[in-house]
């Protein structure tokens, strides 16, 4: 449904994509996972056509987003992460607003609307302002004003931002509903927890680039069975710290304060460890063990925290 080919994009001097490939099959939801400005928003602004790619290319169901950027567009619906929605205009003309943007009109679009706030679950709502709803209701909203044309490919970015749990079980469920009716999602997140809920297959990017693609499965075994341990503290440099780490304990990253380590049952070597550690002459105030995650996957391949 979408073929992303070696997608750059440049602003000045920065890149903030970097070669992306990616494809996305019908019925699934395709997580971008990253840290913020890794670049996630820019590749869903190439995608759907709001700014131009610097090089690579895209299509969108077969269509060509450069050669035949209506027939690409057509059949997509976006959810951008800035909301699209119109605050002083009631929920129903902003629903109306966007399915009449996408060529609905007459019965179809009031079909269509009336349908959308059911499953945005703002029937009793319809003729408020968005102006002082909560964060969840306006993101349920902006979701709205992206699915009233039935797109089969619908690009979400950070779609949870600023809201409360309950509203985000209901977008996930919402999501959950698009892709049971047959569409493919672009779901982009900073929340490993979300990509891992949500996602049928993820690609983790930084700085622009893909560092890693695959089901949650294949990413975890990635990591392997190790754990991650963080540890913040006091340490003595690294050559003497390796010398001095117990048997099964691999030092991922050191810093003065921060000790990133990966070890074999981390929970079962941890005595040891910080036993070991302190014999260094190392300070150790905090101790984070990770069981293998996305997270711990982000941590191994770059060295930094995902939400840092
Ligand atoms: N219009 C722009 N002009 C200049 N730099 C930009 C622009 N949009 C994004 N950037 C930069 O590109 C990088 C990626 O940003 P973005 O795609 O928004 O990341 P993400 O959505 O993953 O947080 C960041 O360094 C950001 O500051
Ligand atoms: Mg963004």
């Amino acid at each position: 449904m979408i073929e992303v080919h070696a997608l750059s994009k440049h602003f000045g001097s920065l890149t903030a994509v970097d070669e992306i490939s990616f494809t996305m099959q019908p019925g699934e939801v395709f997580g971008l996972l990253g840290p913020n400005g890794a670049g996630k928003s820019t590749t869903i602004d190439c995608i759907s056509g709001l700014i131009p790619p610097s090089s690579g290319q895209i299509a969108i169901a077969g269509n060509d987003l450069i050669r035949a950027p209506r027939a690409a567009k057509a059949r997509l619906g976006i959810v951008p992460q800035e909301m699209a929605i119109y605050e002083d205009l009631p929920v129903v003309q902003n629903l109306r607003y966007w399915g009449s943007a996408y060529g609905l009109r007459g019965a179809n679009l009031a079909d269509r609307v009336a349908d959308v706030l059911e499953v945005i679950g703002l029937v009793d709502r319809a003729h408020d302002k968005p102006k002082d709803f909560s964060g969840g209701m306006k993101r349920r909203l902006n979701f709205g004003c992206g699915i009233v044309h039935e797109p089969d490919v619908l690009l979400l970015d950070e779609p949870t931002v600023g809201v409360d749990p309950q509203s985000r079980e209901r977008l996930f469920d919402m999501v959950r509903a698009q892709i049971a009716r047959g569409a493919c999602v672009l779901y982009t997140t900073h929340h490993m927890e979300e990509a891992e809920t949500l996602c049928n297959r993820i690609a983790i990017v930084d700085q622009g680039r893909k560092i890693a693609e695959g089901t949650l499965a294949e990413l975890r075994a990635q990591v392997g069975e190790r754990d991650i341990i963080t540890l913040t503290g006091a340490f003595a440099p690294g050559h003497t710290l390796d010398e001095a780490l117990p048997e099964g304990v691999a030092v991922l990253q050191s810093e003065d304060s921060r000790l990133t380590l990966e070890a074999e049952d981390g929970p079962a070597r941890l005595a040891t460890l910080l036993d070991a550690l302190s014999q260094t002459g190392a300070e150790v105030r905090e101790t984070i063990v990770r069981r293998p995650n996305l997270e711990s996957l982000f941590l191994k391949l770059t060295g930094a925290e995902l939400r840092a």
